[in-house]
């Protein structure tokens, strides 16, 4: 009986060591992510966004059921991890979870089949592999201290997740946003480049290349999921800041939360001082404010939703909290991924079906638009359930509407949209057909940018 009792110990202890966490030192973590790689060709592809400021490589794994490509309406998807270089539990779930991916997938898995299937998954273990070696050195040499904060700048001694463009006195001063615009704000170029840290641009170009539409950013110290903004409208001032998605952010952070070990029940807080927050979820500018984010960015220059899960009061946890540590997230993680399919999602195309580029989509009560990708396509997340009304538009062509309902079933809805385009100065055409816009809608689109046109409309009545 006690031998049975300790083979079943044993058996277990053998099931976290197939999942191999550990605090992987850089060269170890390629190693890990390059086996995933061959021991599951068929839904990996291994690549580098770019080069640390030591000439490390940032790399990514993209997991999905056809690596290298995007699918048409499969939504994309990223987790990066260890920003930070010495908060690391992040880097090392995102190491299991990719090892429990391709596992999983290989076991027949149904739920992580669907997942690979349905969605195109980028996972990135550490934007900070430089800090993290100076972390890992300290650690070793003086042991775990709290605050240490030897390891959290990249090498230059930067806090990447303060180097990112300040979208703020754009977003908050409405005379330098005089085009009306609310989705990706842009930013003078000028001192851009010599501002930013190699890891942040890297990160710039890699929101750039993929239609990324959900997307979380892992770091320690508190045990919180945190939506944006994390900019309050005065810097210094700690209050909450509200996107104009903040519904959907509440819910999204939520599901993190509530699928965690303990995020969302939590009653003491951090032995160094610390909150217990809500639901465990928190506004990022409500807690602290800060500039210069990633997630204020992903939001307000891209298509993608960001929130920041701090993953554990110890920023550097021993070794041997790793395989507890792994559990508490591992449901939370998947969760997470799946909100990806939450909203609507569509392709905009003409009337002849080419894909319409830059189109806007909109929502009303919704002050924030997204835009269409080259190839027409658009993601719309949008806190379910509840009904909507969605505008779709593009430089000369009438915009069209639709009233939407969606129900919390986690699949998002297909909606197309044909649009018209606008006869301009063409007294022979035809009206357009009715029956499918608003007729009190139909504008002239002179761009994407909505204040912008009521002007210049305004300007043509006349
Ligand atoms: C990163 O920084 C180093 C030195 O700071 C530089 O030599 C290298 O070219 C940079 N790499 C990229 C991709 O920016
Ligand atoms: C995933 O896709 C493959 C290939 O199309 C299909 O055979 C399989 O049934 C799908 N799995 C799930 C769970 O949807
Ligand atoms: C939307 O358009 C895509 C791409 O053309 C097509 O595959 C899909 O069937 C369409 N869906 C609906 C509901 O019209
Ligand atoms: C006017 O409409 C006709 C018929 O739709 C089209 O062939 C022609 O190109 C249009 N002209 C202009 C200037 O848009
Ligand atoms: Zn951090």
């Amino acid at each position: 009986m006690k031998w049975a009792i300790l083979h079943a110990v044993s058996i277990l202890a053998l099931v976290h060591i197939v999942y191999c966490i550990d605090h992987y030192r850089y060269d170890d973590l390629v190693n890990v992510l390059q086996r995933v790689a061959s021991d599951c060709p068929s839904i990996t592809r291994l690549y580098s966004i770019g080069y640390s400021v030591e000439g490390r490589k940032l790399w990514v794994l993209e997991m999905t059921d056809n690596p290298g490509q995007h699918e048409m309406l499969e939504p994309e998807f990223k987790y990066i991890g260890n920003m930070h270089g010495d908060e690391v539990t992040g880097r090392a779930i995102l190491t299991s979870l990719v090892q429990y991916l391709c596992d999983e997938y290989k076991n027949g898995n149904t739920r992580v089949e669907y997942i690979l299937n349905t969605t195109r998954i980028h996972i990135m273990p550490t934007m900070n592999p430089d800090g993290f070696e100076y972390a890992y050195d300290y650690v070793e040499r003086h042991g775990y201290r709290h605050w240490m904060y030897v390891g959290r700048n990249n090498a230059n001694d930067v806090d990447l997740n303060r180097n990112f463009p300040d979208l703020f006195p754009k977003l908050y001063n409405k005379k330098l946003r005089n085009d009306g615009q609310n989705h990706h704000l842009s930013y003078s170029t000028m001192y851009s480049e010599m501002l930013r840290e190699n890891e942040t641009l890297a990160v710039m170009h890699w929101l750039d290349d993929y239609p990324f539409v959900l997307s979380a950013n892992l770091h320690n110290g508190e045990l919180v999921a945190n939506y944006p903004y994390d900019a309050s409208r005065n810097t210094y001032i700690n209050e909450y800041a509200a996107t104009p998605d903040d519904q959907l952010f509440r819910q999204l952070a939520r599901t993190y939360s509530k699928n965690h070990g303990e995020m969302s029940t939590r009653k003491t807080p951090c032995e160094y001082g610390g909150d217990v927050f809500v639901d465990g979820i928190t506004n990022g500018a409500s807690w602290y404010s800060i500039r210069g984010g990633m997630q204020d960015y992903n939001y307000l220059a891209t298509n993608c939703f960001e929130i920041t899960l701090e993953l554990g009061c110890i920023k550097f946890p021993a070794k041997e909290a790793l395989p507890g540590i792994w559990d508490d997230n591992r449901e939370a993680l998947l969760a997470y991924i799946e909100q990806v399919h939450r909203g609507i999602k569509g392709v905009i195309t003409d009337e002849n079906n080419n894909p319409i580029n830059d189109a806007v989509i909109e929502v009303d009560g919704i002050d924030h638009d997204i835009t269409s990708t080259s190839t027409g396509e658009y993601w719309r997340l949008l806190p379910e359930p509840g009904t909507y009304r969605v505008h779709a538009s593009a430089a000369s062509f009438i915009r069209e509407t639709k009233t939407i309902t969606l129900e919390p079933d986690g699949v998002a809805m297909v909606i197309n949209f044909t649009l018209h385009s606008f006869p301009m100065d063409n007294e022979t055409t035809e009206e357009p057909v009715t029956d499918q816009v608003d007729v009190d809608k139909i504008v002239p689109i002179c761009s994407g940018y909505r204040r912008w046109f009521y002007i210049f409309c305004w300007n043509i009545d006349r």
